[in-house]
């Protein structure tokens, strides 16, 4: 995968241009409040995905303009591809000539990981987080994941609706092992997809955390959800256990929508003790091997957008990065040219008001 031009207009704070980008890494410098994060921003959106700051449209649109308009020339598959996206209300999504759907279809054509010290959320927050992390990661590598989870919210919302509506006619009542049924049998086959990649992740992330932390702890990855065996039974049997709270609720408070993935250094829960720098060593992991899986699965290394990743990191850890990514193509941002200095690989662009300049 690899990424040859990308040209923006009407986008966040960049000055309407285009960025001719090379092989291996590519760094992006300059002050803070410049750009240098919208750039990879307006990278990672070609993915399908939506904004990592969890941005919504209007404000990726320059302030006081209509639209924003985004180009991508990539080589995918051993071929020459385009694609364009508009930015208004929604996205609209053009790939090699054809008018897509919606934004979210370009996804598995264009493939990139993303790490931000946004990211930190991933340790931080509370499950929602990590799931989403685990839900894009997937939706990137097999697209019907997606189709088949935003199915499953559709029947949890109906089952939400109904358990409302049940409190004041329990004739309803019967009807909710109908969704009970929809519920069980698509949450199975998402905690298997999910399941299926952790287990290919796991190994990466372990690999590379003791690379990172020097071999001092161990990260643990681990799904938090139902017991093994007939999940499809076993969530069956837990919405029928959670149904007497669900109708107090009026939610569903049993499901996929509700799993969690336990992130653990040293054998404890990486929220509560892990330091802020064990912390971020394990988000980098964690992004890091999911674009080794992404290359085992798709065939195809990821580009990797890097946003701040250096400041934060000692020598040690940054040449082992360095080593990691050797061969990727990457967009690596930092405000410290010292750092972009000693790779003596790629390019370097300045990135000032939103103007980004080639330098050398
Ligand atoms: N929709 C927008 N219109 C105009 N400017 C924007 C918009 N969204 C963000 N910005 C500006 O972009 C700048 C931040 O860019 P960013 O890429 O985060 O900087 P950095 O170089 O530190 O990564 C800020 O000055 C912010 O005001
Ligand atoms: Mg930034």
């Amino acid at each position: 995968m690899r990424v040859e031009r990308i040209g923006f207009e009407g986008f966040r704070n960049l000055r309407a241009g285009e960025m001719i980008a090379q092989e291996g890494i590519n760094v992006i410098y300059g002050d803070n409040a410049q750009g240098k994060t919208n750039l990879l921003e307006a990278i990672w959106l070609f993915t399908g995905s939506r904004s990592f700051r969890g941005a919504r449209e209007t404000s990726l649109v320059t302030a006081g303009q209509e639209r924003a308009r985004l180009e991508l020339d990539f080589v995918a598959e051993g071929r020459q591809q385009n694609a364009a996206l508009l930015i208004q209300k929604g996205r609209q999504a053009v790939l090699n000539g054809v008018k897509l759907r919606s934004g979210n279809q370009l996804a598995g054509h264009f493939r990139a990981i993303v790490f931000s010290p946004s990211h930190l959320t991933l340790v931080k927050d509370g499950p929602e987080e990590r799931r989403r992390f685990l839900d894009g990661a997937i939706g990137q590598l097999w697209p019907k994941y997606t189709s088949l989870y935003q199915a499953y919210l559709r029947a949890v919302a109906q089952r939400n609706a109904l358990l409302k509506d049940a409190r004041f006619h329990t004739q309803l009542l019967d009807m909710l092992e109908v969704y009970d049924r929809e519920i069980a049998h698509k949450g199975a086959r998402l905690v298997d997809y999910r399941l299926r990649y952790l287990a290919r992740l796991r190994p990466y992330a372990e690999e590379i955390y003791a690379g990172i932390a020097g071999g001092r702890e161990e990260i643990g990855v681990a799904y938090d959800g139902l017991p093994d065996g007939s999940r499809e039974e076993a969530l069956m049997t837990a919405l029928k256990l959670a149904r007497k709270e669900d109708l107090a609720s009026g939610a569903t408070g049993v499901g996929p929508h509700r799993d969690d993935v336990a992130l653990t250094v040293a054998g404890m829960d990486a929220r509560q003790f892990a330091s802020q720098g064990q912390q971020r060593s394990v988000v980098l992991a964690l992004k890091l091997a999911e674009a080794a899986v992404l290359r085992d699965v798709a065939g195809e290394q990821p580009v990797a957008l890097l946003d701040d990743v250096m400041s934060e990191l000692d020598e040690k850890r940054q040449d082992y990065l360095l080593r990691h990514i050797r061969g990727w193509q990457v967009f690596l941002t930092g405000c410290d040219a010292a750092v972009v200095r000693r790779m003596n690989t790629g390019a370097v662009f300045r990135m000032e008001g939103g103007v980004l300049t080639k330098e050398g």
